[in-house]
C-alpha cells in the first residue's frame, strides 16, 4: 500500500475527499487501528483536535498516545525528523499540531507511517474535513453551495477554501486589507477549478451566502498581535446584522475556540442559525473517516502480533 501523508485536505483528490465523508458519515468503521498506535503530538493546546482524535483512534480500534510538543523537544531534544523515525516504529500513523508547516515537511519526508496535519500555521485540514461533513448534513448536498468568509485568511481559510472548491462550493473572503490570502494560495485555489472572489467589505461576501464562517483574529502564536488585529478587524464581526444580508436558510460555521465580541457575536455562535457544536462533534467523525481511509485495507504499523522480534 502507498504511504499517503495529509499536510493539506488537497493531498487528496476532490474524489477522495468524497469517500472520506462518505466513511465519516458511515454508522460504523473497520477496525483499521485494532493493535496499533496512533502517536498525536501537539505543540500548541486543543481541545477538539485531541479529543476527537484520540476518539476516533479508539473507534478504530487503535491506542492513542498523546505527546506534548515540550516534552519530546522538536528540534531542541532530537530533531524533528528522528522524532518521525522512532514514532514510525511503535505507531500506525502520526498526527501533529506543530507551530510550523516545514516541521510536518520534514516529518512526512522520513517517516514510514502516514503523517496528519492536526494544525499548523499554514492549514488545518481535519478541521476542513469537518465543515464539509457538516455542510453536506445539513443541506445533504455541497455542489453549487456559496460559502461566505469574513476574518483572517489563516490556516482555517486556507484549507476550508480548498475543500468547499474540491466540493464544487463557490468561495467569497472578506479581511481587510494585509490579511489576505497569498498569492500561491490563490493559485492553490485556481488549480482545482475554483477562484475566491475576494473583498475588503464583509456584506459583500455575506451577501446571499449558504454557509458563513469566520474565525479568531489572532490564531495561535500571533497573541503579541492581538491588539492591533483588532482594530484592523473593527467592523467584521459576524453579527445577527451581517448573517442577515445571507440566504434566508444560511448557517454559520466556527471551528471554535470562539471569541464572543470579538469575530462574532454572541448572539450568531449561540443562536438559532449555528452548527458549531455539530460541527465540533463532526470533528471526531472526519477524523474516523481520514483515518480509515488513509490506514485503510492492510495499513502501515506495527500490530501487536506481527511486531518484530
Ligand atoms: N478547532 C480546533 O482545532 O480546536 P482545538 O484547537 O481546541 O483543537
Ligand atoms: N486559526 C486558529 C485555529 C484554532 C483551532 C489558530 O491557528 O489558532
Amino acid at each position: 500500500m502507498t504511504l499517503r501523508h495529509l499536510l493539506e485536505v488537497d493531498d487528496l483528490s476532490p474524489l477522495e475527499l468524497a469517500a472520506v465523508l462518505d466513511l465519516a458519515a458511515a454508522p460504523g468503521a473497520d477496525p483499521v487501528l485494532r493493535g496499533k498506535g496512533a502517536a498525536l503530538l501537539f505543540e500548541k493546546p486543543s481541545a477538539r483536535t485531541r479529543n476527537a482524535t484520540e476518539m476516533a483512534v479508539v473507534q478504530l480500534g487503535g491506542h492513542p498516545v498523546a505527546l506534548r510538543g515540550d516534552e519530546v523537544g522538536i528540534d531542541v531534544r532530537e530533531t524533528a525528523e528522528d522524532l518521525a523515525r522512532v514514532l514510525s516504529c511503535y505507531h500506525a500513523v502520526i498526527g501533529a499540531r506543530v507551530a510550523a508547516h516545514s516541521v510536518l515537511e520534514r516529518m512526512a519526508a522520513v517517516a514510514s507511517v502516514p503523517v496528519l496535519n492536526l494544525l499548523s500555521d499554514l492549514a488545518h485540514p481535519t478541521q476542513a474535513l469537518a465543515d464539509v461533513l457538516t455542510v453536506r448534513q445539513h443541506f445533504g448536498d455541497l455542489a453549487g453551495r456559496q460559502l461566505a468568509w469574513v476574518g483572517d485568511a489563516n490556516n482555517v481559510f486556507r484549507s476550508l477554501s480548498l475543500a468547499a472548491t474540491m466540493a464544487g462550493m463557490s468561495v467569497r473572503g472578506a479581511w481587510p486589507s494585509g490579511f489576505g490570502p497569498e498569492p500561491d494560495h490563490l493559485d492553490r485555489v485556481r488549480s482545482l477549478g475554483g477562484e475566491v472572489l475576494a473583498t475588503t467589505d464583509p456584506r459583500e461576501a455575506v451577501r446571499g451566502a449558504d454557509v458563513v464562517v469566520t474565525d479568531v483574529w489572532a490564531s495561535m502564536g500571533q497573541e503579541d498581535e492581538a491588539d492591533d488585529r483588532r482594530r484592523a478587524f473593527t467592523g467584521f464581526t459576524v453579527d445577527e446584522r451581517l448573517m442577515g444580508l445571507a440566504a434566508p436558510e444560511a448557517v454559520f460555521l466556527h471551528c471554535l475556540p470562539a471569541h464572543r465580541g470579538e469575530e462574532v457575536s454572541a448572539g450568531v455562535v449561540d443562536g438559532p442559525r449555528s452548527l458549531v457544536w455539530q460541527e465540533a462533534a463532526n470533528r471526531m467523525h472526519a477524523a474516523r473517516g481520514l483515518l480509515g481511509f488513509l490506514l485503510g485495507g492492510s495499513g502501515p504499523g506495527t500490530s501487536v502480533a506481527e511486531g518484530p522480534v
